[in-house]
């Protein structure tokens, strides 16, 4: 039986048998499960489903955190029409930093006086359609409404971090717009392992940034994203130099 739901529909997309929605509530553990099953899972079978049980848990509390309130972030998602399942999910937060610091992370020892203003920066992440939904172009339009939520908030420019081995992002990302603005190399990154668990491993991960503003349509700039998932990306964030002083760099806020 198909659920009966409440939903807040976005303007921004015509979708084939589907409809793009800002996620909340019970929201979040569906996407939570959708981003574990495409990005961690994709298809493998040897994965302990205690694994996943434990990937989903951790997914679901930090997408909630991350973008239940509309000041830090949002997230969307993709509905079949008919069945009501979540087929799409991606997410725009918006981080502060204050000096080379995340802000939320400041050492105490650190004067925050001494470290000039925060900057925020809107980051799109946790990208993943699930494998029976692929080449819709739903990933396309969750992309361009995260865009769209942070033009609105006031930004100008959109960043996201992406593997540099992930193909098939990587060409999405460069259709949309987005442009290499830094290799970082030695990247923590939770990976699904052979055994069928998830381990932190080290990856070569891209920085990339998008103007939003004077965006033309139709043309190479629609066709001119880690998370690499959140997990990737609270850990790229969290603790490398080089990626903040990309970020600043590219905001020209060092
Ligand atoms: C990457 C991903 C989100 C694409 O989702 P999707 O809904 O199938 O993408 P779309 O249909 O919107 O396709 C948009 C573009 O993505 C690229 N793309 C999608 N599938 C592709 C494939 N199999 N091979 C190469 N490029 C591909 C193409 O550039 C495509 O544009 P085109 O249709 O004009 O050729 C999906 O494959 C996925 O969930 N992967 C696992 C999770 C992941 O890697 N997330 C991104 C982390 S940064």
């Amino acid at each position: 039986m198909i659920p009966q739901r409440k939903r807040e529909k976005c303007t921004h997309a015509a979708l084939a048998n589907a409809d793009i929605e800002r996620a909340r509530g019970g929201d979040f553990r569906e996407a939570a499960e959708c981003f574990v099953d495409a990005f961690f899972v994709n298809g493998k079978s040897n994965i302990d489903n205690r694994e996943i049980g434990s990937l989903e848990r951790a997914q679901t509390s930090d997408l909630s955190k991350r973008y239940s309130s509309a000041k830090k972030g949002a997230m969307f998602i993709v509905r079949d029409d008919e069945t009501c399942d979540l087929l799409a999910c991606a997410g725009v937060e918006y981080r502060r930093y204050l000096g080379d610091y995340d802000y939320e992370n400041v050492p105490n020892d650190v004067d925050r006086f001494s470290l000039g203003s925060a900057i925020t920066v809107p980051i799109i992440a946790n990208l993943a359609t699930s494998r029976k939904a692929r080449g819709k172009g739903y990933a396309k339009a969750l992309v361009r409404e995260c865009e769209k939520e942070a033009k609105n908030n006031g930004f100008e420019e959109c960043a996201l971090i992406v593997e540099s081995t992930n193909s098939k992002a990587r060409s999405l990302y460069k259709k949309m717009g987005y442009r290499v603005a830094k290799t970082l190399k030695d990247q923590n990154a939770l990976k699904m392992q052979n055994d069928g668990k998830a381990r932190v491993v080290k990856v070569t991960t891209l920085l990339m940034k998008k103007s939003l503003l004077n965006q033309r349509q139709g043309i190479d700039v629609e066709s001119l994203i880690v998370p690499i998932g959140a997990a990737v990306i609270l850990y790229v964030l969290s603790g490398n130099d080089d990626l903040r002083e990309a970020i600043f760099g590219f905001l020209g806020t060092s």
